[in-house]
């Protein structure tokens, strides 16, 4: 008989970085020249919490660490390869194809970030990128900026397709184990 029992497989400080990142983007997105300085804090919100994450890759408990949880492309497509064909492993920390779209995910936002303080520098030149201050390139800047919080949202809904289908999957709710950080022990 498997045991039910739980481990605690998510620390608190990486809980707290993900959910408020998702409130951070959250704003961010749907707040634009309307509400710009609610935009700028969540942009600088967002910023902090991608260093803070970068950090806590060295520093955080066993599945926050870096060194234990990212792999190689060819791994991630394997077992992208092996879900679909129904054979995928169960995973207590990411799996090989939520490492991939993490690092998508904080590279994307990180572009989103720095080419959003750009414009903000170029356009207002105030912020940490003020030295841009009427740039000619102000316009090029906008239109990177808005192909890479597109491109961010765009990773977000498959993140959440992707979370939906490995908790069907393996029969578990992935987004609750987010929120308490604990998981079933046994492997299947
Ligand atoms: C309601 C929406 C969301 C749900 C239910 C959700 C759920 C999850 C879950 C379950 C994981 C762990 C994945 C695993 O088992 O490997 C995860 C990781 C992650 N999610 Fe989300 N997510 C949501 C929205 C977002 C958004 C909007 C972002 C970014 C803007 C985001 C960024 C991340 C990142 C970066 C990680 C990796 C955590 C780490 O740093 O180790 N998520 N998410």
């Amino acid at each position: 008989m498997k045991s039910e029992s739980l481990v605690k497989v998510w620390d608190l400080p990486l809980r707290f970085f993900h959910w408020l990142l998702v409130a951070g983007f959250s704003v961010a997105y749907l707040t634009e020249d309307e509400l710009l300085p609610l935009h700028v804090w969540a942009g600088y919100l967002v910023l902090m919490l991608l260093i803070f994450r970068l950090i806590w890759g060295f520093i955080g408990n066993e599945n926050s660490r870096f060194s234990n949880f990212l792999c190689s492309p060819a791994t991630s497509f394997n077992y992208l390869k092996d879900l679909v064909q129904l054979k995928s492993k169960r995973y207590l920390g990411h799996n090989p194809a939520g490492t991939a779209m993490i690092v998508l995910l904080l590279v994307s936002l990180l572009a989103t970030v720095i080419s959003g303080f750009a414009v903000y520098g170029a356009d207002q030149g105030v912020g940490p990128l003020a030295v841009l201050a009427g740039s000619k390139f102000e316009e090029l800047l906008e239109e990177m900026h808005e192909f890479f919080a597109n491109f961010t949202l765009f990773l977000v809904i498959v993140h959440i397709l992707g979370v939906i289908v490995e908790s069907f999957f393996h029969r578990e709710n992935l987004a609750k184990a987010m929120v308490h950080g604990t998981k079933r022990s046994d492997q299947d």
